[in-house]
């Protein structure tokens, strides 16, 4: 590998993805590929933390990983890897899982939460230890390729906050063996929210599917969603107190085309919100039509799929060992 730095991140295929997760994460990521090493993810075994149909998550994990080269990632010069079939993740994992305090674990804001959602529902049943270990996983999923930088959404911040205390309490302990990673911020980073509920951000999981786009949405079906979006009761397109709708629309516009704020402000003045909401949604259709083209064709070539995920393990394996290989060493496994 050229001497770049190294970008690790990772998407659990635990379902569809938005139009948010393409615009806050995997179009950025694809922007990042001439500057560094990337390592991307399918983190398969991050969703069994939530019980899941067999079927369903062997579909979710090669549709994500379709996604991730139909979004534009280059499997030649890049590590493209599902989870499971790397067992340094589950190897290394364990070991930083003993060196992980309860106490650490207790603070994580996303067990917390998903503790208190599931109890009372179905998944209530199934609070089990690896929803509550799962962040010593995420940091062996980083730690294993010596990252410099890990792509995160503000909801990982505290997982990666982990993943750097766990690498210098291991150097600390057994010296010098992890890179500490820093997490990498976007410069512009889209936060889509819900087209219904502009205070929200956009989920699959909302019960309104009008509130969300997602990637593999026909066509219609997503002009339909912008053009259903909440607005406001006024007719100027620009940002402001009252106008988070429209603000949304025009994150999503500038997300996609790659134009500012004011410029969009410019653009839109002394027209409505049908004007912009045609424009938005045609630009919303240009960015989803390429995507999904690429999409189905390669998802008529699972032959192709199977060799990219193979290679890519393969590749993922070749990294983790060497850092797995020290770490067995230093903590007194017999070689
Ligand atoms: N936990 C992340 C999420 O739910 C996904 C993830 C797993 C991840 N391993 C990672 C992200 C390593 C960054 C780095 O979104």
């Amino acid at each position: 590998m050229e001497n770049k730095k190294t970008i690790l991140s990772a998407i659990q295929p635990s379902g569809a993805l938005t139009i948010g997760n393409y615009l806050g994460a995997l179009k950025n990521w694809a922007a990042l590929q001439d500057e560094y090493n990337c390592c991307f993810c399918v983190a398969d075994m991050h969703a069994i933390t939530v019980r899941q149909v067999p079927a369903e998550l062997r579909k979710n994990s090669l549709d994500l990983l379709a996604l991730f080269i139909a979004a534009g990632i280059d499997v030649e010069k890049h590590i493209l890897f599902i989870q499971s079939q790397v067992p340094q993740h589950a190897q290394l994992s364990w070991v930083l899982t003993c060196n992980t305090y309860m106490g650490e674990l207790s603070r994580m804001t996303q067990f917390k939460d998903k503790s208190q959602r599931y109890s009372g529902s179905v998944a209530g049943e199934n609070i089990n230890a690896g929803l509550f270990t799962y962040p010593s996983l995420m940091a062996a999923d980083i730690l294993l390729y010596q990252a410099d930088l890990v792509p995160v959404g503000a909801d990982q911040k505290q997982h990666l906050e982990l993943a750097r205390d766990l690498a210098v309490r291991f150097n600390n302990a057994y010296s010098e063996t992890f890179k500490v990673p820093e997490p990498y911020i976007a410069k512009v980073a889209a936060r889509i929210m819900s087209l219904q509920d502009p205070f929200s951000k956009m989920s699959k999981s909302d019960d309104n599917a009008n509130s969300y786009i997602l990637l593999l949405d026909p066509i219609d079906t997503a002009v339909k969603k912008v053009k259903r979006a909440v607005t406001d009761s006024g007719a100027e397109v620009k940002r402001g107190e009252g106008k988070e709708g429209v603000e949304n629309l025009m994150n999503i516009y500038s997300a996609v085309t790659g134009k500012n704020m004011e410029e969009i402000e410019l653009e839109f003045e002394g027209k409505g919100y049908g004007d912009f909401k045609g424009t938005v949604a045609e630009s919303v259709a240009d960015c989803l039509r390429p995507i999904q083209e690429k999409y189905n064709d390669l998802m008529k070539n699972k032959d192709y799929l199977q060799e990219v995920y193979t290679a890519g393990a393969q590749k993922a394996q070749g990294l983790a060992n060497k850092t797995l290989r020290k770490v067995y060493k230093k903590v007194g496994f017999l070689q």
